[in-house]
């Protein structure tokens, strides 16, 4: 941009209550999602604030996250705003990469996550689901979050990972992830190699767990069987532009990039479904019969019977809405933008809120009301739980898949209460993808 232009340009106006030194950054860490929507009320389309030095313009509605969501890479990285995952994923993956290889890794992720592999991925689910409820009983009280957190990790490690894996996945494995996922709290969005235990345990983390993931891909190398159906298939067979084969370690960083996109996205939005599903009793009840008509208690749940379910995708939609996963979407600005007329700067920050975006009364008026049938906006960017542009969500017709094998299996067998007053199950906004704050308890009865 020439030097005339960006001086006709204006610039985005600036949030109230700035402290000095930290910014907005304490408003920011008591409920970030509210205090987005106070930046788009008090300043609309352009909002900038500074979150302890980063100054950071938030880009609210439809037009504005279309642009967000469209502009690429090489003008807004999420790379460089995505940092804090490079001590997670290892070397040389993803937003460590040079943009040709992540271009490739990208692609042979979304590759593991089409059509091929989702036959085998709702068989494995359905499995994993009727092996949970096996032990339930006629009736009973679970916290859903600590249940559906490891419902999800099983799904999602017996998918990427495959059946024998899964079958000796062992407590070991369980708490190198748990360290992993440690690692990438907030503070390592402003440094992610400050000396910290958290970082070391990290550290050893990933260390342990390519050398584990290691032992397989060799296990397989060395094997004569070819068809796994999983998506460290899909990894080891995927290629650069010159023909080359991932690292052990590039293969492994794909496993843990994946298990991260989809693990707490996909458990957040199973707790809150089953949440409104006991809260919500008038749709609830359309939901579970039409699940009832559709599935009996034994018949088998295969990615052919999943395909239509009209109520039950309605439901899960508006819990979307109104819980989206992950809340806020950022990028660092690599080269000077002009967004009609307003000059946002190379080295700011550019962020979009989903949770603000979807309470937006010009599209969904009375917006904290749960209403599945609530009419669709005439505009793409404005219901965006999976994101929208080049790097939607990868994971989206897979995600779907899984909520709706889930609750196939469990409505017409279960109906399910809420155990503490309404009240309690609120966003818990504290963690970097959003669930119900916790414990989240639900009682089930077997139906008649
Ligand atoms: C309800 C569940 C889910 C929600 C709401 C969700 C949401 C999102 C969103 C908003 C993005 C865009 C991020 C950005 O633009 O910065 C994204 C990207 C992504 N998601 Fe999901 N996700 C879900 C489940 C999953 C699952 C189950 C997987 C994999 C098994 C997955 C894999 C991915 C991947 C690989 C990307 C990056 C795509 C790219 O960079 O090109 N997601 N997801």
């Amino acid at each position: 941009m020439s030097p005339s232009v960006v001086a006709s340009l204006k610039l985005p106006p600036k949030v109230s209550g700035e402290k000095p030194g930290s910014g907005h950054m304490e408003e920011f860490g008591v409920n970030f999602a509210r205090f987005m929507m106070r930046c788009n009320a008090e300043c609309g389309e352009l909002a900038e604030f500074n979150m302890g030095g980063q100054q950071t313009v938030l880009m609210s509605g439809p037009e504005a996250q279309e642009a967000f969501l469209k502009t690429l890479d090489l003008k807004l990285s999420r790379a460089a705003a995505y940092q804090a995952t490079v001590p997670v994923f290892g070397k040389g993956v993803i937003f460590d990469a040079p943009p040709d290889k992540m271009k490739a890794q990208l692609k042979i992720q979304v590759d593991a996550l089409r059509y091929q592999n989702m036959k085998n991925y709702s068989t494995v689910i359905s499995q994993e689901v009727e092996d949970w409820v096996a032990s339930w009983g006629d009736e009973g009280e679970l916290d859903f979050l600590d249940e559906f957190l490891r419902l999800t990790l099983h799904t999602a490690t017996h998918c990427l990972l495959g059946k024998d894996f899964r079958d000796r996945m062992t407590e070991e494995f369980r708490e190198l992830y748990h360290a992993l996922e440690k690692g990438l709290q907030a503070i390592a969005f402003v440094d992610p190699y400050m000396q910290q235990p958290v970082f070391e345990a990290r550290d050893k983390a990933l260390i342990r767990l390519q050398a584990l993931i290691g032992g397989i891909i060799a296990e397989r190398r060395a094997s004569s069987h070819i068809e796994y159906g999983d998506a460290l298939e899909t990894f080891m067979a995927g290629t650069y532009t010159d023909g080359s084969q991932l690292t052990e370690n590039e293969i492994t960083g794909l496993v843990i990039a994946t298990m991260f996109a989809g693990h707490h996205t996909s458990s957040g939005t199973a707790t809150w479904t089953l949440t409104e599903l006991a809260r919500q009793k008038e749709y609830s009840a359309e939901v579970s019969e039409e699940l009832q008509a559709l599935f009996k208690s034994d018949s088998e749940i295969t990615l052919e019977s999943l395909r239509e379910i009209p109520k039950l995708e309605a439901f899960i939609e508006e819990v979307l809405r109104l819980h989206p996963p992950l809340v806020l979407l950022m990028r660092r600005v690599i080269e000077d933008i002009d967004y009609n007329g307003t000059l946002i700067e190379a080295g700011k920050t550019v962020a979009i809120s989903i949770y603000g975006s979807h309470r937006n009364t010009d599209y969904f008026p009375d917006p904290e009301k749960f209403d599945p049938y609530r009419p669709k906006p005439d505009t793409l960017f404005a219901y965006i739980p999976f994101g929208g542009g080049p790097h939607k969500c990868a994971g989206n017709a897979f995600a779907m898949m899984q909520m709706k094998a889930i609750f196939a299996a469990l409505l017409p067998r279960y109906e399910f209460e809420l155990v503490d007053p309404d009240v309690t199950y609120q966003d818990d906004l504290s963690a970097i993808v959003l669930k119900p704050t916790g414990p989240c308890r639900l009682r089930y009865t077997k139906r008649k």
